[in-house]
């Protein structure tokens, strides 16, 4: 055995042909098995696409960077879920299109922030954070609340989140413009709209051209509000 093993180490090609040999067969134990498994994530129940709102207001979140200073993920340490809540699951970004889990904390993780305050509170804080939190050094985002939210393409926005896997129908593509309507309406008839999008949050713009700041209050209204941890057990979770 250890002649024949000097033979090979003295033959620099026959060396070459057996370590790639060896790191082929590695390298096919690794990824194989990826080709029959249908998805690396777990289904969880409750988890939807954004509606056409929620969409718009995360495309702000994004073009504003406001993932330089927050991050989307709580991570399962016990501080964190005694500050957060739950840690994340890999469900909950599932439709996210690049995901915002970020890199940094300047100000705290947001992937629950969904339904801890009143919309009122987010305009207010977003508007002028130091007139809410007074040590807060997040900037102002008043300018969101004049800007009209452009939302002439989100028709488009959905079917390229389609492209990509997101489940959106034809149906919530030919809809898109009318929901965002009905999503900032607190007089329309919502019921299309949640059947569609359970638990959307309603942010209405009382008759005033509906702003960037509606869209971004709606997403950030919505983040880890979908899956209902009332239910605890992992078998109930699942879909
Ligand atoms: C320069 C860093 C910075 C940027 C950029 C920033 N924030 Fe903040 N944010 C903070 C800090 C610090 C706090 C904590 C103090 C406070 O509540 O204002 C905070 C708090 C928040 C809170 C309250 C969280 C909670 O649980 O109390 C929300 C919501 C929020 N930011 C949203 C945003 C959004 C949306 C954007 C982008 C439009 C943004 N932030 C951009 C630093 C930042």
């Amino acid at each position: 055995m250890q002649f024949r093993h000097e033979f090979l180490e003295k033959n620099a090609i026959l060396l070459l042909v057996a370590s790639l040999l060896t790191v082929a067969v590695g390298g096919l134990v690794e990824i194989v098995p990826q080709f029959f498994i249908e998805n690396t994530i777990e289904p969880v129940k409750g988890v939807r696409p954004y509606t056409p709102l929620e969409l718009a207001g995360r495309n702000i979140y994004i073009r504003e960077g406001c993932y330089l200073c927050h991050s989307q993920q709580i991570r399962a340490l016990r501080d964190e879920v005694e500050r957060y809540g739950h840690y994340s699951l890999a469900a909950e970004s599932m439709y996210d299109h690049p995901f915002q889990w970020g890199s940094k904390r300047i100000g705290p993780d947001l992937a629950r922030v969904g339904g801890k305050y009143s919309n009122d509170w987010h305009f207010a804080h977003l508007r002028h954070p130091q007139a809410v939190v007074p040590e807060s050094i997040m900037p102002r985002y008043a300018f969101l609340e004049e800007t009209p939210l452009d939302y002439a393409r989100i028709a488009a926005d959905l079917r390229t989140d389609r492209a990509v896997g997101v489940p959106y129908t034809k149906e919530d593509i030919a809809n898109a413009t009318a929901d965002i309507e009905a999503q900032t309406n607190a007089d329309a008839n919502h019921d299309a709209l949640l059947k569609r999008y359970p638990k959307a949050v309603i942010v209405p713009s009382n008759g005033r051209t509906i702003s960037e700041m509606d869209a971004l209050v709606a997403y950030l209204q919505v983040l880890g509000t979908m899956v209902n941890f009332a239910d605890t057990s992992e078998e109930q979770l699942r879909r």
